[in-house]
């Protein structure tokens, strides 16, 4: 949450930053400011309330010259949205500019502190109190900015990537992360920083990604210089980007949401690509190949996720216990960590994650790192924290996903859950070959197979005004399509705000069933396989209480259209493939209700893409 944006070289600085802030906007768009440095050595800091866009109307008739800045886009953590806490926020003397991703736990105590010995505070924000506290250890023992640095940061506790420039200093920014990521980026004799490799991608590939505790230098005309908390100089690790700019701009389409949905054909055979083997029949993960041993000894594998990763880390349970019989639990990362689980040291634990940076997920690891279990990481974000803090692991390939409501990372994960249960199954021999030949030949087809329902777009599109009066939405499926039941009242909530809840088909005569009315949508996934049977008698259920029926189901289906008020078809699949299809038109109906609502799609109220903060 939060995006930060630096710059510091030949080049103007404000309209890199601008456009980055744009880029980094789905991280947080509460309030936006910026911070810049002119030759004449003046600072000048603008900020304002809301977007983005907000902030570049404010500076349209404002001095924006300067080849040295930061900005940033906030997601209130402390303090309401409003332009006194929008960052950067200025020190005592109004001299050095910060900017701040996470959360100063010891705030509090440093402030009232800090107060006592004469220093102003003009926000709410936690964030103050670190260029407070540097501007005192400035002051009292008279050392420079780059010293001070490190100094407060080993007194404040909490998580923090932060960007600092300072008048007196216009030629050197500094930059530090832990807990929260950060990225530096190296051009010729310029430096960018960036929450992530979007506001930077367009104007150099060669990237640091800051680790734990790490201080980046970055001083005009010399190379980036790395220290940790103690001062000890550390050799940079130079990484190439691995994206590209059309991967991260619209493409024609309306929204990233819309894009990132018509991606899935193509995101799902990048994300299979050179692992999937039809011809052989067989699947080829890394990550299980190097680590057979662990995973064939394990005495059971714990899967930890937040939100939609959640959703996939349940169908991954189903297919694992399915398919390669190893026991799997599936854990919401911030209850896990904290409720002292039992864990052993012959526990794998598996983290899914798009962002690759959510705080409860890599909190959940480092608990699970001092049980002794083998860490496996599911990421999509490439460089992030968690591939870094896991033992081992696999990207899914989806690309840059600029949507705040995930979609194209949710299919990838479950396609890579579906490679790791079949490689799997493949080392502990618990499929015949017949068996994983179909189902390696099926998995190869499920791209095609979703470009021929993303042909429906229209039809679910013109469904959707019918919904705009609705207040709530149920979502009933069982076995694999009840965590796609719970993912599509996700999204619906996430972006229309309508309250949506996903059940097991079953469960619904247990409580919910109350609330049928002959005003409630009620959407159900009755795809052929699994048990079907079983669903058309719960959809006879909600009929006879007048529900207003919507139905998932298999191409060619005759009984639960007749008895649906709209129906969608999908193709056929293996049973365990299903959710990346019935997932689809779940994703495209939310994406219209909530367009013909007027919702922004991209950046829901409240919610950020990335939770890096607990
Ligand atoms: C998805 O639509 C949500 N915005 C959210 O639930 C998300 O899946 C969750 O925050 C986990 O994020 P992660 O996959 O980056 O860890
Ligand atoms: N805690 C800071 C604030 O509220 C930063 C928030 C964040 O990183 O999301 O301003």
């Amino acid at each position: 949450m939060c995006g930060i944006v630096g710059y510091m070289g030949p080049k103007e600085a404000a309209p890199i930053l601008i456009k980055g802030l744009h880029r980094l906007e789905y991280r947080g768009y509460d309030s936006a400011g910026i911070a810049l440095i002119n030759g004449n050595g003046k600072l000048s800091i603008y900020k304002t309330k809301g977007k983005v866009a907000n902030l570049e109307k404010l500076l349209s008739d404002k001095d924006v010259s300067g080849c040295v800045g930061i900005a940033h886009t906030r997601w209130a953590t402390h303090g309401e949205p409003n332009e006194a806490n929008a960052h950067p926020h200025l020190s005592e003397h109004n001299n050095i500019a910060l900017i701040h991703n996470g959360i100063i736990e010891n705030y509090k105590a440093l402030k009232e502190e800090l107060v006592s010995k004469g220093y102003h505070f003009y926000s709410d924000t936690d964030t103050e109190v670190i260029v407070q506290l540097i501007q005192y250890i400035m002051d009292t023992h008279k050392i420079s900015l780059t010293e001070a640095v490190p100094q407060a940061l080993a007194n404040v506790i909490g998580a923090y990537a932060i960007a600092i420039i300072d008048k007196d200093n216009p030629d050197v920014m500094i930059a530090a992360r832990k807990g929260s990521p950060l990225i530096v980026g190296i051009g010729k004799d310029e430096f960018f920083i960036g929450s992530d490799a979007t506001p930077i991608v367009e104007y150099t590939d060669k990237v640091v990604y800051l680790e734990e505790g790490q201080i980046a230098l970055m001083e005009r005309g010399k190379e980036l210089q790395v220290t940790d908390l103690n001062k000890i100089n550390i050799s940079p690790v130079v990484k190439k980007l691995e994206i590209s700019l059309e991967e991260i701009e619209k493409g024609g389409f309306a929204d990233f949401m819309l894009k990132e949905i018509y991606e899935q054909p193509q995101t799902l055979r990048n994300s299979m690509s050179g692992r999937l083997h039809p011809d052989l029949g067989e699947v080829r993960l890394s990550g299980i190949i190097d680590n057979k041993e662990k995973f064939l000894n394990a005495r059971r594998i714990i899967i930890c996720a937040c939100g939609t990763s959640w959703h996939a880390a349940l169908i991954g349970k189903y297919m694992i216990e399915e398919i390669a019989r190893i026991p799997v639990e599936v854990e919401y990362s911030s209850e896990f960590r904290y409720r002292n689980p039992v864990i052993y040291d012959d526990d794998i634990v598996i983290a899914i994650s798009q962002s690759g940076e959510t705080a409860d997920t890599l909190a959940a690891l480092k608990l699970a790192r001092t049980k002794g279990a083998f860490l496996f990481g599911i990421c999509n974000v490439v460089g992030s924290s968690i591939p870094r803090e896991t033992d081992s692991g696999c990207y899914t390939h989806a690309g840059p996903e600029i949507g705040v409501a995930s979609t194209k990372a949710f299919t990838a994960q479950v396609s890579t859950l579906a490679l790791l249960a079949l490689s799997l199954a493949k080392e502990k021999g618990t499929i015949d070959d017949a068996t994983r030949l179909r189902l390696v030949a099926e998995l190869q087809r499920i791209p095609d197979k979703i470009e021929k329902i993303l042909k429906h777009d229209r039809n679910i599109s013109m469904l959707a005004p019918i919904f705009t009066y609705a207040r709530n939405f149920i979502y009933l499926g069982r076995g694999y399509n009840y965590p796609v039941a719970l993912e599509g009242a996700l999204k619906l909530k996430e972006i229309s705000y309508i309250h949506a809840e996903g059940y097991p088909a079953a469960e619904m005569k247990h409580g919910p069933i109350a609330l049928i009315d002959e005003e409630l949508p009620v959407v159900v996934i009755a795809t052929r396989k699994g048990k079907y049977d079983k669903i058309v008698s719960n959809i006879q259920e909600i009929k006879s209480r007048k529900g207003k029926i919507i139905s998932i189901v298999t191409e060619g289906d005759v009984d639960v259209r007749k008895i649906s008020d709209w129906s969608f078809e999908i193709p056929d699949t293996e049973e365990c493939f299903v959710p990346l299809l019935s997932t689809i038109p779940l994703q495209l109906l939310a994406y219209h209700i909530a367009v013909v609502k007027g919702r922004n799609v991209d950046q829901p109220r409240n919610l950020a893409k990335s939770v890096t903060v607990e």
